[in-house]
């Protein structure tokens, strides 16, 4: 889609039809209210009608918030996709990155497997605005929308396609971008690093697993060193603790941590940050098969941890845990780890909101704030000691999943806490997107299918980062 700011209004604008977004203040002042209200449409979030009589697409807002302008734009092209007009004009609102980024992900469609797609004729979105820096403030909504919208196309290739070779070949291609290498690590590396817990999950899978690492390095120089670590599970069929057949549907979305990952190094890359960005991804899939690692098994991590497998399918941890061990020795400023990791997230802080957990709060509070602005959902889960008591093992240092049924998502963060030493406690921030990173049933501006989830509200982050000052 193009974007062009304008200054003329929608009578000389050339385009064929308008959007107007209507709160309930600027619903009094309509020539159509009467009209409207026939139609049932109301001035709140999420309403919206297209009159094509009087060329215009009434879309209703709570307020001119950033994320209602997304909903809105979102709303508008849902409205518009169906009809013939080619490019619309939006009346001035107060902030453009914001309606940019709707139209942008709102108008995102997973097509690769369809064998006939409906057209669509938008094709430029005329904003009217009077901001002098009008063109940056879109170019840099396009870029963050554009690295989301990568990460959900990732996220919703298929297994039998998106294979962790694949993975590593996409990574490869970023290294195209200004200031971006790729390395690639096989097998054999994973074994040199003695990275065993790695490789287990591995093992019964007929495709080799891939430790990918991308970095990326300003121009400038950097202000901080962001290290994200995703877990790259291309499939997650929960090996021999396999998953019951409904719950093994949508496990290609357990590679949505690394698809974040590589989404962030793209934004980052290509808004030209000051900040040294890496993203290292496990990639793998837990299948099974005759050489599948086993409950009972004990595996040696990267760092000399010992873990006794109680649960094949608790292992994106397993990944992470070397994959962590690997990225500290980067000497990370922030070390931020993101991955679909327990279902008890899910049931924790519910289905849009990703569970954040650390050990610094003012780190995590500027994340929390910084997702704010993105429109992206988060909520912290506390770890406790007790919680960490439960990982005890009576055959290993430690066991892969914890003795109780309660507090699941904290139990695998602070599983993956063991593996952070002490000078990165304070450093680190666990993610798991479980909930958010594959929409069920649409909602806000996300269709069915990957989300992107921890993209945007990272770079809304990693920008907040590089402005600070010192
Ligand atoms: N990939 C899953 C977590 C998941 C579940 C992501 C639902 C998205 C939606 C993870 O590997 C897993 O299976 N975790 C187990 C952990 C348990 C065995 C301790 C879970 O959540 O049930
Ligand atoms: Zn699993
Ligand atoms: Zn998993």
């Amino acid at each position: 889609m193009i974007f062009t700011p304008i200054q003329t209004p929608f009578e000389t604008s050339g385009a064929h039809a308008r959007v107007m977004l209507v709160d309930a203040a600027r619903f009094e002042t309509l020539e159509e209210k009467a009209l409207l209200e026939a139609y049932g449409f109301k001035p709140k979030s999420e309403a919206g009608v297209y009159f094509p009589h009087s060329k215009t697409v009434y879309v209703g807002c709570d307020s001119f918030e950033a994320d209602e302008l997304r909903l809105a734009a979102a709303k508008a092209w849902e409205l518009l996709k169906a009809s013939t007009c080619k490019v619309v004009y939006v009346e001035d609102c107060a902030d453009i990155g914001a309606l940019v980024e709707g139209f942008e992900l709102g108008s995102y469609q997973f097509t690769a497997y369809k064998s006939k797609n409906d057209p669509v004729h938008l094709e430029e979105v005329r904003i009217a605005t009077a901001a002098s820096d009008a063109t940056e403030q879109i170019q840099k909504a396009r870029t963050i929308a554009n690295a989301t919208n990568y990460a959900k196309e990732v996220v919703n290739t298929i297994p039998n396609d998106y294979t962790p070779v694949r993975m590593a070949d996409d990574a490869m291609k970023l290294s195209a971008l200004e200031g971006v290498t790729c390395k690639v690590y096989d097998e054999h590396f994973l074994e040199e690093q003695g990275m065993e817990a790695f490789l287990a999950v591995n093992r019964a899978s007929v495709h080799p697993p891939r430790l990918i690492h991308l970095t990326y390095t300003p121009k400038e120089p950097a202000k901080k060193r962001v290290i994200f670590v995703g877990k790259g599970l291309t499939y997650d069929s929960g090996g021999l603790s396999l998953k019951p057949g409904d719950s093994m549907v949508t496990m290609k979305a357990d590679k949505s941590g690394g698809a974040a990952a590589l989404g962030i190094l793209k934004g980052a890359a290509e808004l030209g940050l000051a900040i040294e960005v890496h993203a290292i991804i496990g990639a793998t899939e837990n299948m099974i098969g005759g050489n599948a690692y086993k409950p009972d098994d004990v595996l040696k991590a990267k760092n000399g941890t010992t873990i006794e497998v109680r649960n094949t399918d608790a292992e994106g941890r397993l990944v992470l845990a070397d994959c962590l061990c690997y990225a500290q020795g980067f000497k990370p400023d922030i070390l931020v780890d993101m991955a679909t990791l327990t279902g008890a997230c899910v049931v924790a802080v519910g289905e849009y909101t990703t569970g954040v957990m650390g050990h610094n709060q003012a780190l995590i509070g500027s994340l929390h704030s910084a997702a704010a602005m993105s429109g992206e959902l988060t909520g912290s889960l506390h770890f406790n000691r007790y919680l960490k008591k439960l990982l005890k093992s009576s055959v290993a240092d430690i066991s892969n999943i914890s003795s109780s049924r309660y507090g699941g998502a904290i139990t695998a963060g602070l599983f993956l806490d063991t593996f952070i030493e002490e000078e990165y406690k304070q450093k680190w921030i666990h993610l798991d997107i479980a909930g958010p990173a594959y929409v069920e049933k649409p909602w806000g501006y996300n269709q069915t299918g990957a989300s992107g989830a921890g993209v945007r509200m990272n770079l809304y982050w990693l920008d907040a980062l590089a402005k600070e000052v010192n």
